[in-house]
């Protein structure tokens, strides 16, 4: 494994995102197998990756798309994925979207809250409209990534969306519901679930969205157990006429690495830091939710040591792990950040004017693939007016 990171560094440089097809397929299949008794229509949450070649090898497996805007949509058409086969989430959608969706024959609209309805979708039919509903339930979460709480910006309350029940109920067909991301345990699932099963028993409501939200193993925790999941969902789930799911991290983060260099090792007087070519620019997790990315070092160092790996940016935020305890590396070599695949290349950014990585896929045969250039400082700039 570490001889095709080196090649790969050797060939396009770093830093650089690396996905590796035959972990992306195998849980890609995994997803889709879950639910596969039912009519379900797993869709890829491409705000997890929008890697256009990544996500034309899941729209072959069978997936469609969950997009948040046109950017989205235009990462899913150059997959070549069927807009039949997209929904659109988020909750400031605005009329010129909606028409840009209309245009482009999207079929599935989640509809975030009785306002949403009110501007956008009262008069509309030519869309099949789900209601997301908010279970206020605790998704057991960072709080940054929790969705399903009152306190939560996302969704309508059961209340809400009765109203709308009652006055629109032949424009209604189905509901949806996204709790959090990064949920490892089965009870947030179910009783949300169940919630708004008890709803769609009311009104006859006969498909859903399940979201997305299916955990992972960064460190201690264990990955959701998805045979589990099916077990406590299906007997549910088997009521409705489709089941939708709108999965990015189960997918993507396991499946990608951050290749990046050891700029500089430096003594501090209370830590060691290892300096990395890459920091929050571009992957800005650890930063943003404390989130913990295993690193595995490429050295020929054996001294093990607890360090903090920092990018070179100017915050003290910027760091891509905290007390972590690695071989030593020395100026040069190269550090592998684990499970960077989701929610990495996505949130990066040009944060002290740097640019973005290039991305690879080592392919099923070993070859490897070029699938995103990486971008240079001309790109960065060419969209300023300076006379
Ligand atoms: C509405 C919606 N659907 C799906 C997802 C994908 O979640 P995950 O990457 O955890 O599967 C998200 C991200 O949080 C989301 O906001």
């Amino acid at each position: 494994m570490k001889e095709i990171f080196k090649e790969i560094a050797k060939r396009f440089g770093t830093p650089v995102y690396v996905y590796f097809e035959d972990i992306l397929v195998k849980r890609a299949k995994i997803v889709k197998d879950v639910f596969s008794d039912l009519n379900y229509l797993p869709t890829v949450a491409i705000k997890a990756n929008n890697n256009p070649y990544l996500l034309k090898i899941l729209k072959d497996i069978g997936f469609g798309a969950d997009i948040l805007g046109e950017g989205e949509f235009y990462a899913a058409s150059l997959a070549g994925i069927e807009p039949t086969n997209i929904v659109w989430n988020g909750n400031g959608k605005t009329p010129e979207q909606k028409e840009f969706m209309l245009k482009n024959n999207v079929k599935y609209i989640n509809v975030d809250s009785i306002e949403e309805f009110e501007y956008l979708w009262k008069k509309e039919n030519n869309f099949e409209l789900f209601l997301r509903v908010n279970p206020d339930i605790d998704a057991k979460t960072h709080p940054y990534i929790s969705t399903g709480l009152k306190k939560h910006k996302f969704g309508m309350t059961f209340d809400q969306a009765r109203i709308l029940l009652e006055k629109f109920r032949e424009r209604i067909s189905g509901f949806h519901i996204h709790i959090g991301s990064q949920i490892t345990e089965i009870s947030p699932f179910k009783e949300a679930l169940e919630k708004t099963y008890s709803l769609a028993k009311e009104y006859n409501v006969k498909k859903i969205n399940i979201g997305g939200g299916w955990g992972i193993k960064y460190k201690n925790e264990n990955e959701l157990d998805l045979n589990k999941l099916k077990e406590e969902l299906m007997p549910i789930l088997k009521n409705f006429e489709l089941v939708i799911s709108e999965i990015g991290r189960f997918i993507f983060a396991p499946s990608g690495f951050l290749l990046s260099k050891v700029l500089l090792v430096k003594k501090g007087e209370q830590k060691t830091f290892v300096v990395s070519e890459s920091g929050m620019n571009h992957l800005i997790r650890p930063a943003l939710y404390n989130a913990y990315h295993d690193i595995e070092v490429i050295t020929e160092s054996a001294t093990k040591e607890v360090v903090d790996v920092v990018g070179p940016l100017c915050e003290t935020g910027d760091f891509i792990a905290k007390d972590i305890e690695i071989n030593l590396p020395e100026i040069g070599d190269l550090l592998i950040i684990k499970n960077a695949g989701a929610y990495g290349f996505s949130m990066a950014n040009n944060y002290n004017g740097t640019t973005k990585p290039s991305e690879v896929l080592v392919k099923k045969d070993g070859t490897l693939k070029l699938i995103r250039k990486r971008q240079t400082i001309e790109e960065l700039f060419n969209s300023c007016i300076i006379d």
